[in-house]
């Protein structure tokens, strides 16, 4: 021993005061911080030295494609950084590369040229077989990451803004040629981390990870007028090992809507959406709050939704597929969720989406089983919830607990209305269905909350 016998104990002490509090804070707040860890690059360039002038006018895509170019051929050990000062950067689409960080700084925006017409074309994804509103190729993302890992888009709170009202302009005269492009795609992709960041005014679906591992969205703002078309917040597509937290999204479509593919596509392609983390998101949508699906043939497993709060929705969780689809939905926990004013408050549903083709497979049925939604308060909740399953595929063991959705003052809301469901509830009011009161004793629902 190297000290005396007090100073022992004193270390000791200090040592067990700091293992104690480290617990604690661990068991406080649980987030995704350790499934991406944040990489800090010392090697470090600016939008600035490739020629960038941020005077919202000057269109800089050689200079953002030249610094990538660089960052991607240099190859520095620990990647790179790329900084976007204070500034309106105005820009055509462009790719990322591997092992960089594209960090902005307060005030640095980074714009969307409104060109269409340049716009470059990629190929569908295979899991869907043509573009998701479109036939044939898709508009590129406005920033694009395809087979990438270590990527990280941070930094102070600046904005990628897609300056998406020509492409809805585009949606509502049915002039588009191609799908529209999203605001940010990766696919194909791991170890991203996205977060503080706000994004606004996306043409199409705003972060669209697909086929992609180990991502996570945090700290992040996203906005879209409430009219604006198909603005989906975050889709996770075909991918595993997502967590998405701590942000506030409101948009035209679902905040945040898991999805795996569609149809006679998806199914062949065979790729779910698996471990998917959603925590502390707030909110606002015409449209659902949470959502799973429609598009999901390749199947989605474990996902976990809490602490959800969301106001002026159209619907607050939407679980939704379609027959054709085939893939199974499995475990699928959401807790903790608050909704003020909604049309609906929960909606588990067989009959939802378009098709890609008149291709698709009749008898590829979903399957819908052990979905668990609890702790779950409503107010202003026009009707409080619809589950329709499917004749020859019903949905089985979904579970209800202290559910509470109170319509507007004094007046009642809609009941649930179900079939083809079986399950349980506890505590659920106005009370549910009979299908799911009749297994009330939760003996239908298999695994424990
Ligand atoms: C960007 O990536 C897409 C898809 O991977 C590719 O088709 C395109 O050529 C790339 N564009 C540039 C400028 O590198
Ligand atoms: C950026 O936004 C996040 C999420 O809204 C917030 O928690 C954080 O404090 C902000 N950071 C700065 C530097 O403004």
């Amino acid at each position: 021993m190297k000290y005396g016998g007090v100073w022992d104990v004193v270390m000791c002490l200090g040592v067990v005061l700091v293992l104690l509090q480290c617990s604690i804070a661990v068991a406080e707040v649980v987030t995704c911080s350790g499934m991406v860890p944040m990489v800090y690059r010392s090697d470090k360039i600016s939008i600035s030295d490739f020629g960038a002038v941020g005077d919202g006018t000057t269109l800089n895509t050689k200079a953002f494609r030249e610094a990538i170019y660089r960052i991607e051929h240099l190859r520095r050990r620990g990647g790179t950084l790329l900084y976007i000062p204070s500034g309106v950067y105005l820009t055509e689409s462009f790719n990322l590369t591997s092992r960089m960080t594209l960090y902005l700084a307060n005030g640095a925006v980074i714009k969307a040229s409104q060109d269409t017409s340049n716009w470059p074309l990629i190929a569908p994804l295979p899991s869907y077989g043509r573009g998701r509103e479109r036939p044939g190729g898709r508009y590129m993302s406005f920033i694009h990451g395809d087979g990438l890992h270590d990527v990280i888009i941070t930094g102070e709170n600046g904005t990628i803004d897609g300056q998406g009202d020509v492409w809805w302009n585009m949606w509502r005269q049915r002039t588009l040629q191609f799908t529209r492009p999203n605001l940010v795609e990766f696919k194909d992709s791991r170890g991203i981390i996205i977060s503080n960041v706000v994004f606004k005014n996306s043409p199409f679906w705003n972060i669209h990870p697909v086929y992609c591992s180990n991502v996570v969205i945090r700290y992040v703002t996203i906005l879209a007028p409430h009219d604006s078309p198909n603005t989906d917040g975050i889709d996770p597509d075909s991918s595993s090992h997502v967590c998405i937290e701590d942000s506030y999204i409101s948009t035209g479509d679902d905040l945040i809507a898991v999805k795996s593919g569609w149809d006679e596509y998806g199914i062949a392609y065979g790729h779910p959406s698996d471990d998917i983390t959603i925590r502390r998101i707030t909110g606002s949508s015409p449209f659902a709050g949470i959502a799973v699906g429609s598009e999901t043939s390749g199947g989605v497993t474990n996902v976990l939704a809490e602490h959800i709060t969301l106001s002026n929705t159209g619907i607050g969780i939407h679980i939704k597929t379609n027959i054709g689809r085939g893939g199974i939905i499995r475990n699928i926990t959401v807790s903790n969720v608050f909704m003020d004013t909604v049309r609906k408050g929960i909606k588990i549903a067989g009959d939802v989406g378009d098709h890609p083709d008149e291709n698709y497979n009749p008898n590829a049925l979903p399957v819908i089983k052990h979905v668990r939604i609890k702790d779950v308060w409503g107010q202003k909740v026009l009707q409080a919830g619809l589950i329709k399953g499917i004749k020859n595929s019903p949905f089985t063991d979904i579970c209800l607990a202290n559910v509470h959705l109170t319509g507007s003052s004094g007046s009642r809301n809609g009941p649930w209305t179900c079939s083809d469901v079986s399950g349980g509830a506890v505590q659920v009011s106005p009370s549910p269905c009979s299908e799911l009161i009749s297994s009330s004793q939760f003996g239908a629902c298999s695994v424990p909350f």
